[in-house]
């Protein structure tokens, strides 16, 4: 095979997306939509990835700073997709072999019809070859004029004809060239058309005058090469993959009440036998066991779900751990580094983070607890909250093994409760509790008799 580099082109301003944000970095599946072009470039194993950036060049680099293999090119001013291209022969001066062409904003284009792309291509010693499709409503995109059965140019949307218009078949903009001579044929595209841009596609019509060999590809599925231009395709882009991914958890076994209404990111892993209620959302890198019920309203981000485990109504969970058989919600907040034991239950209005509650223990009802270890099988009560913070500091809380922390306690860290202790209700533990002890801290309780009464008999 010869050598390869891939282009991706990213310069544009994105008008119809009226965004303060550049367009591919507005997220499709979880990602912004560029990242999946790199995902699919880099398949390929190239080369080289260059990208092409202009319209807020700074922010895109910035955004884009986690690949360390691709190279930017600047583009300025952006005067349309050949003059795009044109900017990166300084980059790729001596290259040699085949450039395959993408598009920031067409994200769904998978590696395998690149892979045919090159094939088709390099077997037949093409100057350019074209990914095409026929769609039922080609409006905005480019068509494909062809003399015969050979492709003659394309035309835009804005400068084509009604006869044109009616063509069906359109431009991808998604294109295999061979290098040589590229650069060449680019310099003499000319911006003689609605937009004054330099069309990368005119470059087609150029080498059909030329007599070297242009080639297309029809591909089926059309799903694939759908350009995001507005929020509207966003919408429809982002419906296509949370629907594949549903497809294919289902098909391995998920039940999905409502696919409609499940939002899973591509990156997410769940396990056979899990049900998934209307209105979940599982996002980033998070894996899920099997045999678990999640229900409406969950949202669970970048976290690992053990096996036969429930979460209950609008639980958020973030960056957390729940082991096998364990069960949160409704309405708990799990966070930064959060890990709920074997078998352990976080019931509702319950925040923890960066807290280990061990195999066993409870946290019913209406709890925070922030930077605390706690042990296996503890009970903690209603309302106890870990003091973690002095204004300055965050501090540690450690609770160990069968502690039981009566309702409506204060622990303030850095503090110790022994295994075994008991914390009476209402107590403001300030300091370590030895194991097995009880510690109290509130007063005694005095009853003043017939007090209700007297006080009747004063006011009236
Ligand atoms: C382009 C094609 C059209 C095709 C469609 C497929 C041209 C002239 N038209 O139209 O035939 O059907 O894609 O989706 O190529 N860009 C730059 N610099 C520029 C202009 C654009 O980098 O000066 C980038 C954009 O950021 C974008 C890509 O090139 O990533 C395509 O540009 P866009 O304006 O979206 O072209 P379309 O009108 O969609
Ligand atoms: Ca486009």
């Amino acid at each position: 095979m010869a050598d390869l580099h891939v282009v991706i082109l990213a310069a544009g301003k994105g008008t119809r997306m009226k965004s303060a944000l550049p367009k591919v970095l507005h997220r499709v599946g979880g990602l912004p939509m560029i990242d999946h072009v790199i995902g699919a470039a880099h398949a390929l194993g190239p080369r080289s990835v260059t990208i092409v950036v202009g319209h807020q060049a700074d922010v895109l680099k910035a955004a884009l700073s986690a690949h360390s293999d691709v190279t930017f090119v600047v583009q300025e001013p952006q005067l349309g997709t050949a003059h795009a291209l044109l900017t990166t022969a300084p980059a790729l001066r001596g290259a040699s072999g085949t450039m395959v062409l993408l598009s920031g904003d067409v994200p769904l284009l998978s590696s395998k019809t690149l892979k045919t792309l090159l094939d088709r291509h390099e077997s037949a010693g093409a100057a350019a070859t074209v990914i095409t499709a026929v769609i039922d409503d080609p409006t905005g995109y480019g068509r494909i004029v062809r003399s015969g059965e050979k492709i003659a140019r394309i035309v835009e949307h804005r400068d084509a004809t009604e006869q044109e218009r009616a063509i069906r078949e359109i431009n991808s903009g998604i294109y295999a060239f061979a290098l040589d001579g590229l650069f060449d044929a680019l310099r003499n595209v000319a911006a003689e058309n609605a937009q004054r841009e330099y069309y990368l596609p005119d470059v087609i019509a150029l080498y059909r005058r030329q007599g070297r060999g242009v080639e297309t590809l029809l591909v089926s599925n059309v799903d694939e090469i759908r350009g995001i231009n507005s929020r509207i395709e966003l919408a429809a882009v982002s419906r296509i993959v949370r629907q594949n991914k549903n497809t294919e958890l289902m098909a391995a076994g998920v039940t999905i009440e409502d696919p409609a209404t499940t939002y899973i990111d591509p990156g997410v892993t769940i396990g056979a036998d899990t049900i998934l209620h209307p209105g979940v959302s599982i996002e980033g890198r998070s894996t899920i066991g099997g045999g678990c019920e999640i229900h409406s309203g969950a949202r669970i981000i970048d976290s690992r779900v053990g096996d036969r485990v429930t979460v209950n109504n609008c639980c958020v969970i973030t960056e957390s751990s729940l082991a096998a058989d364990s069960r949160v919600g409704p309405f708990a907040h799990l966070r930064g580094g959060a890990f709920v034991g074997e078998g352990a239950r976080v019931g509702n209005f319950v925040e923890l983070k960066k807290t280990t509650l061990g195999p066993g223990s409870k946290a019913m009802h209406l709890s925070y607890l922030g930077d605390a270890e706690i042990g296996a099988n503890v009970n903690i009560g209603a309302g106890t909250i870990t003091c973690n913070y002095d204004g300055v500091a965050k501090n540690q809380t450690t609770i160990e093994d069968g502690a039981f922390i009566g309702s409506d306690s204060q622990l303030i860290a850095p503090v110790t409760v022994g295994k075994g202790a008991y914390v009476g209700s209402g107590t403001t533990v300030r300091e370590n509790v030895p194991a097995g002890a009880l510690a109290v801290s509130a007063g005694k309780q005095r009853n003043i008799d017939g007090w209700v009464e007297k006080r009747r008999k004063k006011r009236d």
